[in-house]
């Protein structure tokens, strides 16, 4: 029987019906999985009660997974394939480092030179209401441009930085951020390695674009961003406990909300499929 979705909204996603990732998955089953994952860009999996090695285990079959070198401080002490994203206090009681985790849109990994091919997000404990995740299809954002601007930016690089919209980044944390991870001048237009597809690779971590001044570059980076983030390129996701959420980090770009009460409890667990190498260390980064 052919693999039974669901379109989660017209711009982007999909939820896989009928599978279970505590069960053993054929060869063919996960190809249908992957073409789809390819066909609408985000993948929802609900009910999966899976445990941490099961969720690596499936993970794996996407790809070599990342060990999180660049955000040392977010793995499990355990399971480096494992990124958490918590506001569960630390075991000495200070807060958790990663609360504010994703709360600018953003591709995964997107300022290392090995930007993530895609990431599995799993809902452990999620609020009553809120804490939802947005995604934007960025081939569509793409799309949409008019062919002068789509000129404008074919060569353009847009230089990443590792900065987290974090009220809670000690002085230390954000020096050995800077350290682990310089600025990374990615390509504004990416071409999909698999799909062939252009689409937009921009986010709020993009500070300029290379060889050009913040202040030139931030009104059309600020376009940019307006731009892929109309309502009609986007799905808002609101969690479900044991949901599995899977996207494709070369399309599509993501926010976490942050709207829920903050007193409650929120526990993701990601796992993050390595990319292929992208972009390079940004030009003003090695002058200084
Ligand atoms: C992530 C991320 C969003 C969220 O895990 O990469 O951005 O809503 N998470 O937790
Ligand atoms: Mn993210």
């Amino acid at each position: 029987m052919a693999l039974a979705v669901r379109p989660l909204s017209y711009a982007l996603g999909a939820e896989v019906l009928d599978v279970d990732l505590s069960r053993p998955l054929t060869e063919s089953r996960f190809g249908e999985i992957y073409r789809a994952f390819l066909d609408h860009g985000i993948l929802l999996l609900r009910g999966q009660k899976i445990s941490r090695e099961q969720h690596i285990e499936f993970s794996r079959r996407f790809g070599e997974l990342d060990r999180h070198d660049s955000l040392p401080r977010d793995r499990h002490p355990e399971y480096p394939e494992l990124l958490m994203v918590s506001n569960l206090p630390q075991p000495d009681g200070a807060p958790s480092n990663s609360r504010y985790t994703g709360q600018l849109w953003h591709s995964d990994l997107s300022f290392t030179l090995m930007p993530s091919l895609g990431s599995l997000l799993r809902g452990v404990e999620v609020p009553p209401v809120g804490g939802d995740t947005m995604f934007a299809n960025m081939y569509l954002a793409y799309d949409a441009l008019s062919a002068g601007m789509k000129g404008l930016i074919a060569d353009l690089h847009g230089v990443h930085s590792p900065e987290r919209k974090n009220a809670g980044m000690s002085p230390e944390w954000e020096k050995e951020n800077r350290l682990l991870n310089p600025p990374v001048a990615q390509p504004v237009v990416r071409v999909h390695p698999e799909t062939g597809r252009k689409a937009l690779y921009i986010g709020e971590k993009v500070k300029a674009f290379e060889g050009m001044t913040d202040e030139e570059s931030v009104p059309l980076i600020d376009y940019l961003i307006r731009h892929s983030t109309r309502p009609q390129f986007l799905y808002r996701h609101q969690w479900r406990p044991d949901d599995i959420v899977i996207w494709d980090n070369r399309c599509t770009m993501h926010v976490a909300l942050g709207d829920y009460d903050p007193t409650l409890r929120r526990h993701m667990e990601r796992t993050t499929v390595m990319g292929t190498p992208s972009g390079h260390v940004a030009s003003d980064a090695v002058a200084h």
